[in-house]
This record gives structure tokens, sequence and C-alpha cells, in this order.
């Protein structure tokens, strides 16, 4: 973490090198250890804005790849296929909206993050409720094998979502980028190669609500 006045290093690379948010970094890391991306692919990104995780995503999902970001706050990079943009809302967004575009995603990612009030219990609680919503999409809208990458404020109910990512996903994984602050308490919760749905299990893999 930069003391006050001094350069924050992401920053400086992220204006550098062109892209809109420091954000992108901590998504480069978990992508080279865990080759999240390939070309062709279809990428659900929600809390999207400003942008920096799209213009990653789209850089290595190419031309062929298709990519759809969500997010209440507009965008500060240029819409353009295979580039999709829905505003909106996530606890109120249509899905018919989103499959409409893509009917399903081989990665969903959620960088959400609630308007921090400064107490960390409720920080906490919002991260995490945000973090389930994002697992109700993946869950509807990731296909079998694909992979769930999604931000969460630590607290003592992580556990319920990891919970849920380990008996959703072949393998799952916390991770602290590098480039996230470290005085931060978000870390990202990853699941790798999601595993079909047994039949009859669709409600309870939503798995337990947050208090
Ligand atoms: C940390 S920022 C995302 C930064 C982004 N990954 C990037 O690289 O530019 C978190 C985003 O979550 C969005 N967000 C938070 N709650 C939301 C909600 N309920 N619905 C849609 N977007 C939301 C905010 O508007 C904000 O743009």
């Amino acid at each position: 973490m930069p003391r006050p006045g001094q350069p924050d290093i992401y920053r400086t690379r992220a204006r550098a090198e062109g892209y809109v948010a420091r954000a992108v970094y901590k998504l480069k890391e978990v992508d080279e250890k865990y080759h999240l991306f390939q070309p062709g692919q279809r990428v659900l990104d929600l809390g999207c804005s400003p942008g920096s995780w799209l213009q990653y995503i789209v850089s290595r999902t190419g031309p062929k790849g298709l990519v759809v970001g969500v997010d209440v706050n507009p965008l500060a990079i240029p819409v353009a296929p295979p580039l999709y943009f829905v505003p909106g809302e996530v606890t109120s967004l249509d899905l018919e909206i989103i499959t409409a575009i893509s009917p399903v995603f081989d990665v969903v990612v959620s960088d959400l993050a609630p308007k921090t009030t400064g107490m960390r219990q409720v920080d906490q609680q919002r991260s995490l409720e945000l973090a389930f919503l994002a697992w109700d999409w993946a869950r509807k809208l990731l296909r079998e094998g694909g992979h769930f990458l999604v931000k969460v404020f630590e607290g003592p109910d992580t556990p319920t979502l990891t919970a849920v990512l380990k008996a959703g996903f072949n393998l799952c994984r916390h991770v602290k980028p590098a480039g996230s602050r470290p005085a931060s308490r978000e870390i990202y919760l990853l699941g790798l190669k999601k595993r079909s749905a047994p039949s009859g299990a669709r409600a309870s893999q939503s798995g337990p609500r947050p208090r």
C-alpha cells in the first residue's frame, strides 16, 4: 500500500498500459496462474465499470469471443462487438436480457463491490450478498466445466460461500492477488471446472444464505 503522497505502482502502470483501472492486475495475476480465459470464449463480467477487466478479457478471448459486462455505472471504454454492456442492477436484472446475448458462458467473473460504510461487519455482509448473487447468476449461466471468480470482503461468513463453491466446482481456491491493497479485506474465491448439477438439486445449489 503506498504511503500518502507516494505513487501507487499499479495505478501508474495501468495509466501507462492504457487500462482504465488498476483492478486489471488482480484479474491478470489470477489468469496467469489459473488460465481462466481462452480465445473464442464467452465471458460474463458482473460489476464491470469502469471496464479494465473487460479490456483485459476482450484481449484474451479475441474477435471470436463474446464478452458481456453488467454494471449500474457506465463504462469508461468504447463498447462494440465482441463486447456488450448491459446497464443495470444485478439484483433486479432480467436473465433473458443476458441470455438473448448468449445463453451460456464459459467463464463468469464478479468484481461487484458494495459502497463501503466503514462499518466492517455491514460491508462484509453486503459484499457476501453480492457474491451470492453472482453465484446465482453463474449457477444458471455457466456451462459445465466453466470457471467462476468472485470478490468478497473476507469475514466470519465467507466459509458459507466457500462451501457452496466447493460443492459446485472440482476445485476451489482463495486468492489474494498482489494488486489487491494489503489493508483491504477483499479476497477472490475461484471455482474451477463447474460440476454438472445433480438432477433435482438446483434449489439447494445456491447454498446457505448469509445471515
Ligand atoms: C471494484 S468496481 C469494478 C471494477 C472493474 N472490475 C474494473 O476492472 O473496471 C465494482 C463495481 O461493482 C458495481 N456494483 C456494485 N453493486 C452493484 C449492483 N447491485 N449492480 C450492478 N453493479 C454493481 C459498482 O457500480 C462498481 O462499478
